[in-house]
């Protein structure tokens, strides 16, 4: 079935169950616990992480990306990128409770006009900030300036270890500059002893010997994060280089994803879960609701009870999501990050040890 079809399927779906669900069903639905599966302790009050579609513009073409093979970017044309207003209100509901602000989309987010100045703001309200970016557009003062941020973590998508297999994987862009702008980014972290971890990922994808890719950017960056390939309902699942499952469809493993963070599109409105990137389902809009309200909301306590009690086959959109499967309790960001922040203070003590840092 095509991805649109079975979005809106999905989306009259919810509509229906909105109209059945009344008072005490609802209060019985909300208080529903689970001792092993369910919202994340950090997660109780507001979602650890908004992920954000900060642009839906790229300067790639990259034949993996669900962007590349989709008419998604089409529908943003209205907005291409998230206005400042739309940034600000997420960002400050962020740091008011320490949540992250993960930026990235339908495109590259350093290609928006504004993207060191909001990244700013949002460390300034105490936000944390991650951004995935290409790699391709970092001058020498953008990357002093989200160093001093002390943005929390920055992410560069790599895919390859070699020009030749680059040039395939990611259409459009420039090996030298990355390999340029990666280095530059940690030696200049280095010797600002900034808080900014620095990671590389690579999709595990056809064409890709994934194992080269980790062994090339490890001494690099702080850590390498292998990426399932996902299809989003869009790319050719063929092209996977491991489809072995974190979740094995059968276990009917609740989605972790409900249970810990949020997607935002570039107009505010909040869909359930990474895999919706056509923006089908309608959580709220952070314009009209807060980021909190919409966490706690009808719509989110539906998905979550559907999971925990193994009937999320009965919503189609999880039904037919070809990346549940992918997700893990276990081998997820908050991993990434640990790894990444003990390798950053191993990197920062070493040099200081050595007397090769110096003071800025
Ligand atoms: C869509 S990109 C947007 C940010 C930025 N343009 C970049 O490439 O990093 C977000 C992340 O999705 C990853 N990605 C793209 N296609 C993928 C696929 N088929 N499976 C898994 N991850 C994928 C990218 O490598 C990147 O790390
Ligand atoms: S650089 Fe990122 S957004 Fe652009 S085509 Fe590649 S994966 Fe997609």
């Amino acid at each position: 079935m095509a991805f649109h079809t079975m979005v809106l399927n999905t989306k009259n779906y919810w509509c229906k169950f909105n109209n059945r669900l009344k008072g005490a069903e609802m209060d019985k639905m909300l208080q529903h616990k689970q001792e092993q599966y369910g919202i994340r302790n950090e997660a109780m009050e507001f979602p650890m992480m908004c992920v954000i579609s900060f642009v839906y513009i790229c300067n790639a073409r990259c034949p993996n990306c669900p962007y590349t093979n989709s008419e998604i970017r089409a529908d943003y044309k209205d907005r291409p990128l998230m206005n400042d207003d739309t940034f600000k209100i997420i960002a400050e509901q962020c740091g008011e409770y320490g949540a992250w602000i993960r930026m990235s989309g339908g495109g590259e987010p350093m290609l928006h006009p504004k993207a060191v100045e909001l990244m700013e703001y949002a460390k300034k309200v105490g936000a944390k900030v991650g951004l995935i970016t290409n790699g391709s557009r970092f001058d020498e003062e953008d990357s002093i300036r989200l160093l001093e941020a002390q943005i929390d973590m920055i992410e560069f998508s790599v895919d390859a270890s070699d020009p030749e297999t680059y040039a395939k994987v990611r259409t459009g862009l420039n090996w030298d500059t990355l390999v340029r702008n990666v280095k530059r980014m940690v030696d200049m972290r280095n010797k600002l002893k900034s808080a900014t971890k620095i990671i590389a990922s690579g999709v595990n994808q056809v064409g890709v010997d994934i194992d080269e890719v980790a062994k090339y950017w490890e001494p690099i960056v702080d850590t390498f994060q292998k990426r399932k390939y996902l299809t989003w309902g869009i790319n050719d699942p063929n092209k996977s280089a491991d489809s072995t499952p974190y979740l094995p469809p059968e276990e009917m493993i609740p989605c972790p994803f409900i249970f810990e963070r949020l997607n935002i599109d570039s107009r505010g409105k909040v869909m359930v879960c990474g895999f919706d990137i056509a923006a089908v389902t309608d959580m709220g809009n952070v314009h009209e609701k807060s980021i909190k309200e919409i966490w706690h909301g009808e719509g989110f306590e539906y998905y979550r009870q559907k999971h925990l009690e193994k009937k999320a086959k009965e919503i189609q959109m999880c039904r037919d999501c070809p990346d549940w499967k992918y997700r893990s309790w276990k081998h997820n960001y908050w991993k990434i990050i640990k790894t990444a922040e003990s390798k950053r203070k191993e990197v920062l003590s070493f040099q200081e040890s050595e007397g090769c840092v110096s003071d800025k």
